[in-house]
């Protein structure tokens, strides 16, 4: 498989996605503060260019963050210059201390195309955690990527172009994206073409994996932050060791 989260891609994801951690915050912090208020380490999984640790960050935590796309962490290190960033897979998270939260946000696990992978991460985070700790995390559901992932968008403004060209193969709960764009740099564009596949997971088999690792967890629809419903397209976990 070709990687990801190439240059030119993280580059445009930077100006256009990035904002996903402000969107997230209020709802996460609110938790975080119900949970553990004297909470202070933060780990970010799958931490993108770092838009939910600025937050962290700003409200005084220690913060860490883990990324398998090189470019993605240029970016985040250049964001947040007091942060550590770790390059590697979540599905081989050894890290020799715990935390206090640790998050993975925006469709980050959907990237995880088999619930035996889902499950070694939530037992790795499990190892990750502080007593007391909490672990947020959302995700696409089988029936958000069902009702979403189809056609063509176009994303254009003065630095980028971009077409996304989405399908689901419901058999194999698969959705695909293709992410075609271009970018400016100084007086030419520099195209990149990647190929993104995501799982879209049920929320039984979520929860019956969060069960059996060990957490005790609140659902919510992500879209909302409201009770969730049978349709809701993607769903954020609050959780906690049991
Ligand atoms: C949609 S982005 C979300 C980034 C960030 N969480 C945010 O909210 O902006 C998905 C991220 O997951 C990372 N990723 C995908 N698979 C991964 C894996 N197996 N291990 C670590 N990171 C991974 C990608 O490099 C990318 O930065």
């Amino acid at each position: 498989m070709k990687p990801i989260y190439g240059r030119h891609f993280a580059a445009v994801y930077n100006d256009k996605w990035a904002s996903w951690g402000a969107k997230m915050w209020p709802f996460i912090w609110k938790a975080v503060q119900r949970a553990n208020p004297d909470a202070s380490t933060w780990l970010d999984l799958c931490c993108g260019t770092g838009s939910l640790l600025k937050l962290a960050r700003k409200h005084g935590f220690s913060t860490v963050g883990l990324d398998l796309s090189k470019h993605q962490l240029r970016h985040a290190r250049r964001n947040l210059p007091d942060t550590e960033f770790i390059r590697g897979d979540v599905r081989a998270l050894s890290l020799e201390r715990k935390f206090d939260v640790i998050t993975c946000l925006y469709d980050s696990l959907n990237y995880l195309r088999s619930a035996r992978d889902l499950e070694r991460v939530f037992r790795k985070v499990l190892r990750h955690l502080n007593p007391g700790g909490l672990f947020a995390f959302d995700v696409n559901t089988f029936t958000g990527l069902q009702d979403r992932w189809r056609g063509a968008t176009l994303l254009d403004d003065s630095r980028s172009t971009v077409i996304i060209q989405s399908s689901f193969d419901a058999g194999r709960a698969l959705g695909r994206c293709r992410i075609i764009g271009f970018l400016k740099t100084g007086r030419f564009y520099k195209k990149f073409d990647e190929e993104h596949w995501e799982r879209g997971y049920h929320a039984r088999e979520i929860e019956t994996l969060l069960d059996t690792t060990g957490f005790d967890f609140k659902k919510y629809d992500a879209d909302a932050f409201s009770r969730p419903s049978k349709r809701s397209g993607r769903l954020i976990y609050v959780c906690r060791p049991r």
